[in-house]
């Protein structure tokens, strides 16, 4: 029997998600159905019940705007979704419960480390934005004792609070672009401001020598944070397609307890743009 799958968000036509469960379920033999649902702004809580019992899937994933929303509905979530306070993934328990997990920053520590070879412990790391994507992150960041992590943030006191938040885990603080102190390894940019074509306020010399920068979001041309990462001489510069599939791909093994293949699907998709 076909297990079905989906992902949700509002909009939701532009996901690639059903293309990388797709090519996953193809490579594992696993036999499932993965398709994109937009879900009403409104009324979530009755579109999940109505996703797990009329459609009858077996979980979701779960886009923008709703990570958070469906994090204060599920009933179980893993210890790193608690700690994210977002969830992208659930799984519909048979016995009518939800369990919620949050797979981005296991995504993003494995295309830094894993796919692109990026040290993370001992090293200077600049976060640069405080919203749901940031602290998702965190804690699996942490988990490679960075030497420091800065959160910095055009509204200083969410960064602060966030790095508090987070403090009993490592070297965390947190502040507006302004108290961006020296050079730092690698910088990520978890802002929406390449979204709107923007970059956030750095200081000119906050990159060390060989430093990484990586832009969470990906288009099929530069970012603006990639633009500016490339005019400041960075050592290595990533867009966020490894992380999207590497975050798929942790979803699909907590479905299916299976680990799929990844370098392949993220040279699929690069050549497809
Ligand atoms: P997400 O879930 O994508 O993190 P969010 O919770 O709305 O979305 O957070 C958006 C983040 O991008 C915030 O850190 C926001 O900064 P503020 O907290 O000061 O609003 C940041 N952001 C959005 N547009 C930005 C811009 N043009 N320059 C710098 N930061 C920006």
């Amino acid at each position: 029997m076909t297990d079905k799958y989906a992902v949700i968000g509002n909009p939701i036509h532009h996901s690639k998600s059903p293309l990388i469960h797709a090519e996953f379920a193809r490579q594992t033999g696993e036999n499932i159905e993965y398709t994109a649902i937009e879900v009403p702004l409104d009324g979530l809580q009755n579109s999940l019940q109505q996703l797990r019992d009329v459609l009858k899937l077996k979980g979701v994933n779960v886009t923008v705007p709703f990570k958070e929303q469906v994090w204060a509905i599920t009933n179980q979530k893993s210890a790193r979704a608690e700690l994210a306070g977002a969830v992208n993934t659930v799984v519909f328990n048979d016995d009518g419960t939800l369990f919620g997990d949050n797979t981005d920053g296991v995504g993003l520590c494995r295309d830094l480390t894993v796919n692109h070879q990026v040290e993370l412990a001992g090293k200077r790391i600049l976060l640069l934005g405080a919203g749901g994507a940031s602290r998702g992150v965190i804690a699996p960041l942490l988990e490679y004792q960075p030497a420091n992590l800065f959160i910095a943030n055009r509204t200083a006191e969410k960064a602060s609070h966030i790095a508090e938040l987070f403090a009993e885990l490592g070297n965390i603080h947190g502040g507006g672009f302004d108290h961006i102190d020296g050079e730092f390894d690698v910088v990520i940019n978890a802002t929406a401001a390449s979204l709107q074509g923007e970059v956030p306020p750095l200081p000119d010399a906050v990159l060390a020598s060989g430093a990484c920068c990586y832009d969470m979001m990906y288009s099929d041309t530069d970012t603006a944070f990639i633009q500016w990462a490339k005019a400041h001489k960075a050592a290595k510069t990533i867009d966020g397609l490894g992380m999207l599939v590497e975050q798929a791909a942790e979803a699909f093994f907590i479905w299916r307890g299976v680990y799929p293949q990844t370098t392949s699907v993220i040279s699929m998709l690069r050549d497809k743009s």
